[in-house]
């Protein structure tokens, strides 16, 4: 049995490469540090080549934000005056946003909120950018329909999704459904949104991993963690399992192995953007 999608989430967190299984007891799930990945900045980044520039003065919302590669992202591009609403489900990546966007003297608000009950009055938002996050909420159409309240009319809104996530293929019976562009586009559609303002488009963002048996643990222990937790039999096949999913990245069309020994793995994504 597999955990529900929502306890899956709180554990995921992008498979952080940090973990080791000896260092786990086998029966509780792994400890997570909240961290930003890296690919997650790079489709955060190019989703803003996708839209009109962010003019100054304006109140952006980064909805399920983590720990903020999208607020980084408009950030760094250095235009004035701008205010972010960041929100998110887990206490500890709103924290460390709070933290980050304290040392660094970003106007941000970082809080708890799942964006299935979003708190914003109607029309409060200029842009409402919801990176890698529709896809794994339990209440996606709900959230489409708080997206579309928040906004000011004209306004943007702009979610990305991964186009197959490479974890959830390297694991893929732990993910049922999937969520792909079809999707992402009838969630928006659901809303309210007209279809002919929704634009999709596909970008890429590489995935740099230093090692590879590491990794497809992480993903195991996060992806293939029973509701029941781990049993004897889970560990005696452990081993067995890693090699089948080192194997098959190894044979991932995006997987390349560069000269640092590191591997890269491309991985594509789908940006949509549309107005109220
Ligand atoms: C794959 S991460 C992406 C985080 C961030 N936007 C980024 O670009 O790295 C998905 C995020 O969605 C959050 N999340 C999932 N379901 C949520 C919900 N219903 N309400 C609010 N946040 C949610 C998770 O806690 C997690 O931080």
């Amino acid at each position: 049995m597999l955990l529900p999608r929502r306890e899956l989430t709180k554990l995921y967190l992008d498979a952080s490469p940090h973990l080791s299984r000896a260092s786990q007891p086998l029966s509780q799930p792994p400890k997570i540090k909240p961290r930003q990945p890296r690919c997650h900045k790079q489709v955060a980044k190019r989703l803003l080549e996708f839209i009109p520039p962010i003019l100054p003065g304006s109140v952006i919302h980064d909805n399920a934000c983590g720990t903020g590669p999208m607020t980084e992202a408009i950030m760094g591009t250095g235009v004035k005056d701008i205010t972010i609403f960041a929100t998110d489900m887990v206490p500890q990546v709103t924290e460390q946003l709070a933290k980050t966007s304290a040392e660094k003297g970003w106007l941000v608000k970082a809080e708890v909120m799942p964006s299935e009950a979003l708190a914003f009055p109607d029309g409060t938002f200029a842009h409402s950018i919801t990176n890698l996050g529709i896809m794994v909420m339990e209440g996606a159409s709900v959230a489409a329909k708080h997206i579309r309240r928040t906004i000011k009319d004209g306004d943007l809104t702009v979610l990305s999704i991964w186009d197959k996530p490479l974890p959830v293929q390297v694991v893929s019976a732990a993910h049922p459904g999937g969520f792909n562009d079809k999707n992402l586009r009838a969630v928006l559609e659901s809303a309210g949104f007209k279809p002919e303002t929704i634009k999709l488009e596909r970008k890429y963002a590489v995935l740099e991993v230093k090692d590879l048996c590491l990794w497809a643990s992480a993903v195991w222990s996060f992806l293939g963690y029973p509701a029941t937790g781990w049993t004897a039999e889970d560990e005696e096949k452990w081993d067995g399992v890693i090699g089948t999913m080192v194997d098959w990245l190894e044979n991932y069309e995006g997987y390349k192995k560069l000269d640092s020994g590191v591997v890269a793995f491309t991985m594509p994504a789908y940006v949509a953007i549309t107005n109220k």
